[in-house]
């Protein structure tokens, strides 16, 4: 007999089994996938795991403080909060082609990881929140050809040298099964909730080159979408939305001037595991009210475009 209680307690045995006594630091992203891997390892080894938070500086609008508040005060497991805003942006600078950003971005979470292996006095593991199409997808696409779609930073781009062990108590579960086994490790609700977010954050909501003027416009589209999606009362309706900042002005008026602004573009989907998708059918008077809200709210920003693209042929992402 089957239960999310006893996959558990045989997770448990498995960590344990793994590591011995050796130290163990967790990529933790403030995601439900990260989160239950997290608070899983911790129940199995306790305080031989160190969480380890990389701020990229792709994070949505006060992301960063919250996951940081709720890691320290409500689970009291140790977490490093390592702000690299710098590092990656820096190494983005000028970048524009998908795959070098995954790339770019694997490259420097690893580089990241590595430290901080050093920093805990030398940890042998490195664990990470991967599901199961997490692992598929990054060999090949469903029923299609075998072909990297996307390098999954959390898996494709590991590099093959890198000198820690992997720990992935999750890489068997889809999505529905984390949050049932997080609701088992009594994560809280909302939280288990949270739609899913990817490790290169933002980077891959803005098609073409990164610029911090552009992470601060889409931040600001993003919380007005996501606000609007909760008040309405859709957001656990929703498998994942989001707003991705088009690389394109076009010419629009406000009041009796001329504006030259961004485009950005809705994405709202409803899926059972992120293989594929199928766009959200919003109301008419939902989109308007929203694209309002974010041409008078968001400075930077003069037209909204909704995405009516299921998965496939599109994919959730943008990039
Ligand atoms: P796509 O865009 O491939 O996304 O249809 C499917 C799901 O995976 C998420 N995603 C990622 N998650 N690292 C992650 O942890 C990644 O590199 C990554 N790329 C996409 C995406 O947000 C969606 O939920």
């Amino acid at each position: 007999d089957w239960t999310m209680g006893a996959y558990k307690d045989e997770a448990i045995r498995k960590i344990r089994e793994q590591v011995g006594d050796a130290r163990v630091i967790c990529g933790l992203s403030g995601g439900v996938d990260s989160s239950v891997a997290a608070v899983l390892i911790h129940e199995a080894i306790g305080d031989q795991l160190t969480c380890v938070f990389v701020d990229h500086g792709l994070m949505r609008q006060n992301e960063a403080e919250e996951v940081v508040a709720m890691f320290r005060d409500t689970y009291n497991i140790p977490l490093i909060h390592a702000d690299e805003a710098d590092l990656f942006l820096g190494a983005l600078e000028g970048v524009s082609d998908p795959e070098v950003k995954r790339k770019t971005i694997g490259r420097l979470f690893i580089e990241v990881f590595e430290k901080h292996a050093k920093s805990v006095g030398g940890a042998e593991f490195l664990a990470q929140g991967t599901l199961y199409p997490d692992v598929i997808e990054s060999v090949s696409f469903s029923g299609g050809p075998s072909v990297t779609i996307k390098s999954h930073h959390n898996v494709g781009g590991l590099p093959e040298k890198m000198g820690m062990k992997l720990v992935e108590p999750l890489r068997e579960l889809f999505k529905d099964e984390v949050r049932a086994l997080g609701r088992e490790l009594g994560l809280p609700a909302h939280f288990i909730g949270r739609h899913p977010f990817p490790g290169p954050g933002l980077a891959i909501r803005c098609p073409g080159e990164i610029t911090r003027e552009k992470l601060e416009i889409l931040r600001k589209a993003d919380a007005v979408y996501i606000d609007q999606i909760r008040k309405h009362g859709l957001y656990d309706a929703i498998w994942q939305a989001f707003v991705a900042l088009l690389p394109v002005r076009t010419v629009g008026v406000m009041g009796d001037g001329r504006t030259y602004d961004y485009a950005c573009a809705l994405r709202a989907v409803t899926s059972v595991d992120g293989m594929t998708a199928d766009y959200y059918p919003f109301t008419h008077e939902f989109l308007g009210e929203t694209a309002t809200r974010i041409i008078n709210e968001v400075k930077g920003i003069n037209r909204v475009t909704y995405d009516i693209t299921s998965k496939p042929p599109g994919t959730i992402e943008w990039e």
